[in-house]
């Protein structure tokens, strides 16, 4: 879909808090769909931000002898430097305690006020302070909040309400007319389901009695403002609504406001009725994703589980983090975090497909080619094979991007990276380096080298430091890319000289995962049958066992049982003695695809270094090699 312009929005934050992983997930999501939206040359405004009155940060502060505004001042420092960390690259922070949105907010209340949309009343009813919402009786599910689950309590006040439920008829049928407004569309159905109910007014204020801290509403110097009524408005104050028509026009209505699932019905009910009543139009779509689980159990604090995204970027690397973010989660759908399932992604994903891409293709153009790209040859079903896969990686990422399933278009990505790697595999460019004529290999490495330009762009949205360091290892320019270059298979690459790069995403040791995660567990009985050694699964994890070609084969002069074998894994050569002559002769290994364990100890047998050993499965007097069924990439793990 072409657009004129793109605005996408965060939640704005609450600073009672540190930043945690579900807020560097919205933001990081922001984050590269706004670098999508740049490279596709559509101008872009991406807003962030945090929310800094009401009672959670009252009673925050309060805990801690400070007051609001300090408080605020110190926590808004950690999400500063979280998106400092995380590459985050936001045209705005706002701050509900700026001035630019305070006076919005009092304008909005005094013009909803004066045409009667806002009245005061006595209220009677039940308040939840989580939520920062007040209810019925009738709206409680068993005496507690219908929406965190948690105990509520009676208030009875006189406050101020905004007729929201004058706009329920209305806003039923724009939802209805409007598919996509709220997406995914069973997010869509959630809010009709609410809309069944009748709607009650909302009420919009807070005695100062009760709660001090919030913007004061301009008609009565008693009350301030219920924060949900004043957080929204940011969307709009910070692009200069009341203040600069022009610029207010050019951003408004919002692309995409992207939310967490829990926070639905403000932004689809009260948010539309409160731009309706205002006379301002609506934004184009509200996204609501799902929630980070821990394992499968809910992150919190009392579960002491709390993924702390500064730290992880710390032991892992921003762009690695980035890249699992937006991999793992289905938009939309809950997804679990565990270091378990981070450290497979990113050895699978990065260290293995993209790393052995990378590090065969600079190592034969090294080789071969002194790091010039050369011109390719004739291209056969093989070549055509792989640039198809790749322009057709490329046009999914766009419409992935489109359709907000980034998690897809990621996936197609990693498709092209390893048909990539098959390719190499099936056109053995090892083999045809020995060739006297290089014109194949070049056209082989040429292959390697224009997917490798297209793939590091399609990714460089979600990894911008690391694709940057691979583009300009490949001879591109420090420019960002654009979606339309990436689109095309090109020449540009002709003539490139590379420059040796040290490993991009190295592999990480299995052992380095701190903690056991929930979800690994031991279940009930722990006690092994005799005669049997369990092993629990971080103990079987460090063994790394990968994927390997064998190369050449010969017999280990002196020694019957031993075969000195050359392998090749993920790029690396590597020597193995394995004790297999018996078995089989040195030509029927040669090309086989066979597991090893990488990260065997090397040791020296009858004189001769062994970097790894191999699989094989021995019983009635047989002894045969463990092979893969089908083709991967060498280097692949095995799990
Ligand atoms: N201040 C309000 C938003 C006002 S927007 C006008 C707020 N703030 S929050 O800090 O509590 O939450 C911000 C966002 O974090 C919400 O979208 C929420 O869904 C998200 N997340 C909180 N925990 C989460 C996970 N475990 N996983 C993913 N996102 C989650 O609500």
């Amino acid at each position: 879909m072409k657009r004129d312009k793109f605005y996408v929005t965060t939640p704005i934050y609450y600073v009672n808090d540190r930043p945690h992983i579900g807020h560097a997930y919205t933001t990081v999501l922001a984050d590269v769909l706004a670098r999508y939206h740049r490279l596709r040359g559509i101008p872009t405004f991406f807003l962030t931000g945090t929310d800094e009155h009401g009672q959670k940060v009252q009673q925050a502060a309060e805990k801690i002898g400070l007051t609001p505004q300090q408080h605020a001042d110190a926590t808004v420092v950690s999400y500063r430097e979280l998106w400092q960390k995380l590459a985050i690259t936001h045209d705005d922070f706002i701050r509900t305690t700026e001035t630019r949105h305070t006076v919005v907010v009092q304008k909005i209340l005094q013009s909803l006020y004066d045409r009667g949309d806002i009245y005061r009343a006595e209220y009677d009813g039940f308040y939840c302070l989580p939520c920062e919402r007040f209810f019925m009786e009738r709206d409680l599910v068993e005496g507690i909040c219908p929406e965190c689950k948690r105990p509520v309590e009676r208030i009875r006040e006189t406050n101020y309400f905004f007729r929201m439920g004058n706009y329920q008829d209305w806003l039923i049928r724009y939802i209805q007319e409007h598919p996509g407004f709220i997406q995914p569309d069973y997010r869509c159905n959630e809010t009709l389901g609410f809309l069944r109910k009748k709607l009650n007014d909302l009420c919009i204020s807070r005695p100062k009695t009760r709660l001090r801290w919030g913007i004061e509403l301009p008609f009565d110097r008693d009350y301030v403002t219920y924060v949900w009524f004043d957080a929204l408005v940011n969307y709009i104050s910070a692009i200069g609504y009341c203040a600069d028509d022009a610029r207010f026009r050019k951003w408004w209505p919002a692309s995409y406001h992207l939310i967490g699932k829990d926070i639905l019905t403000t932004h689809t009910v009260y948010w539309p009725i409160m731009l309706q009543a205002s006379g301002v139009p609506l934004p184009e779509a509200i996204f609501a994703h799902g929630w980070w689980l821990v394992g499968d159990a809910k992150m919190s604090k009392s579960a002491d589980n709390v993924v702390n995204p500064m730290e992880f970027s710390d032991r892992y690397g921003v762009d690695a983090f980035r890249y699992f973010l937006m991999a793992e989660m289905v938009l939309g759908q809950d997804a679990s975090f565990t270091e378990e399932a981070f450290v497979r992604r990113y050895n699978t994903d990065l260290a293995n497909d993209l790393g052995n891409l990378l590090s065969r293709t600079m190592k034969m153009l090294g080789d071969s080619f002194d790091g010039v790209i050369p011109h390719p040859g004739l291209a056969v079903a093989e070549e055509e094979q792989l640039r198809s896969a790749v322009l057709k990686a490329a046009c999914t990422m766009e419409e992935s991007v489109d359709n907000m399933r980034i998690d897809l278009g990621i996936g197609a990505v990693s498709g092209a990276i390893r048909e990539a790697n098959r390719y190499l595999e099936k056109r053995q460019p090892w083999t045809l380096a020995k060739q006297t004529d290089k014109t194949p290999l070049g056209t082989v490495l040429y292959y390697a080298a224009e997917t490798l330009r297209i793939v590091s762009g399609l990714l460089y949205p979600v990894m911008p430091a690391k694709m940057r360091a691979l583009r300009c290892a490949l001879g591109l320019s420090d420019d960002d890319p654009s979606l339309e270059d990436l689109k095309r298979w090109s020449t540009v690459m002709i003539g490139k000289k590379i420059s040796t790069m040290q490993y991009l995403f190295p592999r990480i040791d299995v052992r380095s995962i701190k903690k056991e995660t929930p979800s690994v567990t031991p279940a009930a009985a722990t006690t092994a049958p005799d005669g049997v050694v369990w092993v629990d699964r971080a103990d079987f994890q460090k063994v790394q066992l990968c994927t390997a070609r064998v190369q050449t084969a010969e017999k280990v002069v002196g020694a019957d049982k031993l075969l000195r074998l050359e392998i090749e894994m993920g790029g690396e050569s590597r020597q193995i003695v394995a004790g297999i002559a018996q078995y089989y002769q040195p030509a029927e290994v040669v090309g086989k695809l066979i597991v090893v364990v990488a990260n065997m100890k090397p040791t020296r047998i009858r004189g001769i270094e062994s970097r790894g050993m191999l699989l094989a499965a021995s019983g009635g007097g047989q002894l045969r090699l463990v092979t893969v069924d089908g083709e991967v990439p060498t280097g692949s793990s095995v799990q």
